[in-house]
């Protein structure tokens, strides 16, 4: 079983335990039309094809100047793919469109209240936008190739415009998720040491227009502590010419884009000719440590990676309408929301709110309302979807022609609940295992060409080979049905090229544990180490089991438990602090918190307030912990380690195990009597 190395026994058993499931179909119609129907893409990008199998991605694309080499290798694990290349990914993602697409949709955006109108955008007209917002960022800001910017922007097209923007000149943007508090903001552009803060002035989520700028004050106040002062905060406006927040602009600091923007009129920026291995954007996550990462993507490879497993495993084609329903604010949403779909011309939907609100009618109706024929979300969507309205799909005339899970395991009765309700049984589903890291998809079944199976995600997609180790470093016997770590054996072009400003932890966290020779410029010699348990079954699937290190995955969205525990620890009354994942029907998982305080103190509702409080000004509202129990002591090892593993089987109702070697067992009791 998949084990971290404190011994402590992964969070993802119970689905292990899953039963094998029998293989779905696709149906024929599907078939007929797929872009991939060929088995024989599984020779070409064999692993004696590597690297230049990949070559078929990348001239998927439009490249200024055709790279000199596939892979370099020199400086292992840092790769280089298509060196020598020279790209823009804004050229490819819009300009090279407009020939034959011009009028035709890039962006539907749907907004949250009902009663407003669905915008819909040519690729034209965004060619219009993303120019004049680059002149505008390029001219006003003085940004240019290399420079860093924080977007901190809800799911409006404007955030798609100003990536489009960005990727235009070379400006390395990183997008942080709305839901985001302004602290994390704020520490996100300290770590990226970014110039420009990208913002909106509000939002609508769940029925209210939220007040977003506010966030942006305190991300520049947390900056500019950190050392970093921010040169300007550009403010879009939901409503343009409109000011929606409570929170005033600060005179000589910030600007309404809509402002500023009419300076720009029929301005045309010229795409900067990028070398491939130059970055595009870094994506923040959370890892082992307090501190979350910046996962650097470059621009040709990642581009590649994108459109080639849109086209593939997405099944895009230039015709579809295609609903990816993650945020743009996660990986997802930029690898299949904006940068995979866009670079093959598809028309692609935001939608700005609740899949929920104001009904669980409201994606079907938007799905009918557009014809959309790809429909891609999470598990916790789909569980949320059917718990509040089981029977609402039937109701609405739309048609799927490929529906998409990603993010966390799907069990096998909401897999189904999924094909026959959602789907109508016309759709064929990918459940699609990958991480920030990896830029796209690494486990998925091909669509047109393997059986669907509930439950588990499906063979490495073209061009990745996975293996699976043990702890020991032992290779687990391929298809053996044996849990462990899973690993990629290869590299590919989608990957991270580092953790911004921390190339030690890159390797020390993705590299350094199965490397076979430090030494060896051998791609061969470097697994990537995922961090997650998967097992490989007979038929060749892979199950993945969830993550074995610090990581809780809350309705498919990465926590790290440290940063949680760190935020908790900002409360002064607190001494220690654990978090452990507890299993919630419909989110997955969510994180207890468990507190001790220090000597002579009490616990109060009031503090047990401020302990949350603490962790949602510090992160966000999404890592607010389900309990806080300020507990008399944590269960301890001899050595003092606490044994979260205890608390885990405490919030999960399950037996603790063997708990005599701990220093203080007595209190394992009295901490079950408290969460009861
Ligand atoms: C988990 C999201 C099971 C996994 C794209 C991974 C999954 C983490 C699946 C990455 C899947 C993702 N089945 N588990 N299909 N897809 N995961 O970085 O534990 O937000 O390590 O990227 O989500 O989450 P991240």
């Amino acid at each position: 079983m998949a084990q971290d190395r404190t011994g402590e026994v992964s969070e993802a058993e119970i689905a292990v335990h899953w039963r094998e499931e029998a293989y779905v179909r696709a149906p024929s119609l599907f078939i007929a039309q797929a872009n991939l129907t060929d088995p024989a893409v599984f020779d070409r990008f064999a692993l004696d094809k590597f690297p230049e199998c990949f070559k078929e991605y990348a001239d998927l694309l439009d490249w200024h100047k055709t790279w000199d080499v596939t892979l370099d290798t020199s400086h292992p694990p840092f790769w280089k793919w298509f060196v020598g290349g020279r790209i823009n990914a804004s050229y490819n993602c819009v300009d090279r469109h407009l020939q034959k697409y011009k009028n035709k949709t890039a962006i539907h955006f749907v907004p949250e209240p009902e009663h407003e109108a669905i915008q819909h955008i040519t690729y034209q007209e965004l060619f219009i936008r993303v120019n004049e917002t680059a002149a505008l960022l390029r001219d006003f800001c003085g940004l240019s190739k290399g420079d860093r910017v924080t977007l901190h922007m809800p799911m409006v097209p404007e955030l798609a415009i100003t990536m489009l923007a960005c990727a235009r000149l070379g400006v390395i943007h990183s997008q942080v998720f709305s839901g985001f508090s302004g602290k994390a903001t704020g520490d996100r552009v300290v770590d990226s040491e970014s110039r420009v803060l990208i913002t909106m002035d509000a939002y609508y989520r769940g029925g209210q227009l939220l007040d977003h700028k506010e966030k942006a004050d305190v991300a520049f106040d947390e900056a500019k502590k950190a050392g970093v002062t921010l040169e300007k905060v550009l403010v879009w406006q939901r409503y343009p010419g409109r000011y929606s927040a409570k929170t005033p602009l600060v005179e000589g600091r910030d600007f309404i884009v809509s402002d500023v923007l009419p300076v720009f009129r029929r301005r045309r920026v010229d795409p900067v000719k990028m070398p491939a291995e130059d970055p595009l954007f870094l994506m923040y996550t959370s890892g082992t440590t307090g501190k979350p990462k910046g996962c650097q993507h470059s621009t040709g490879g990642y581009l590649a990676y994108v459109a080639g497993t849109s086209k593939y495993i997405q099944d895009i084609h230039p015709e579809d309408v295609y609903w990816c329903m993650a945020d743009i604010g996660w990986i997802t949403g930029h690898s299949y929301i904006v940068y995979g779909p866009l670079a093959l011309a598809a028309s692609s939907v935001v939608y700005e709110g609740l899949p929920t609100y104001p009904d669980a009618g409201r994606p079907w109706r938007i799905a009918e309302e557009l014809d959309v024929n790809i429909f891609h979300t999470s598990p916790t969507a789909i569980r949320a979807l059917r718990r509040a309205g089981p029977d609402e799909p039937a109701k609405y005339h739309y048609h799927f022609k490929h529906m998409t899970t990603v993010g966390e395991p799907i069990e096998p009765a909401v897999w189904r609940w999924y094909h026959d309700v959602v789907g109508k049984h016309e759709a064929v589903i990918v459940d699609t295992w990958w991480q920030t890291e990896n830029g796209g998809f690494l486990c998925s079944t091909v669509p047109a060409i393997h059986p669907m199976k509930p439950g588990s995600a499906g063979p490495g997609v073209p061009g990745i080979h996975p293996i699976i180790y043990n702890d020991d470093g032992h290779e687990i016997p391929p298809r053996s049905g044996h849990a462990g770590n899973i690993c990629i054996q290869n590299p590919w072009p989608g990957t991270f090229q580092t953790i911004w400003k921390d190339p030690d932890r890159f390797v020390e966290q993705y590299y350094e544990r199965y490397c076979k020779d430090r030494n060896s410029k051998d791609w061969r010699d470097w697994p990537y180490f995922a961090n997650d348990g998967a097992l490989q079954a007979a038929d060749g699937y892979y199950r993945i089991l969830g993550r074995i290190d610090d990581v809780i995955n809350v309705s498919g969205h990465r926590l790290g438990t440290k940063e949680i525990e760190s935020a908790s620890l900002l409360v002064e009354e607190v001494s220690e602090a654990a978090v452990v994942p507890a299993r919630d029907e419909i989110k997955g998982k969510t994180p207890d918190l468990y507190v001790s305080l220090k000597p002579g103190l009490r616990a109060s509702d009031e503090l047990r307030k401020r302990i949350e409080d603490s962790v949602v000004r510090e992160i966000g509202a999404i890592a607010r912990p389900s309990h806080v129990v300020i507990v008399p002591d944590m269960p301890k090892t001899r050595s003092g380690k606490i044994m979260r593993r205890v608390l885990a089987a405490i919030s999960n109702n399950e037996d603790a195990g063997d708990i005599s070697t701990l220093a203080n067992p007595e209190v394992v009791a009295e901490i079950r009597q408290m969460k009861r």
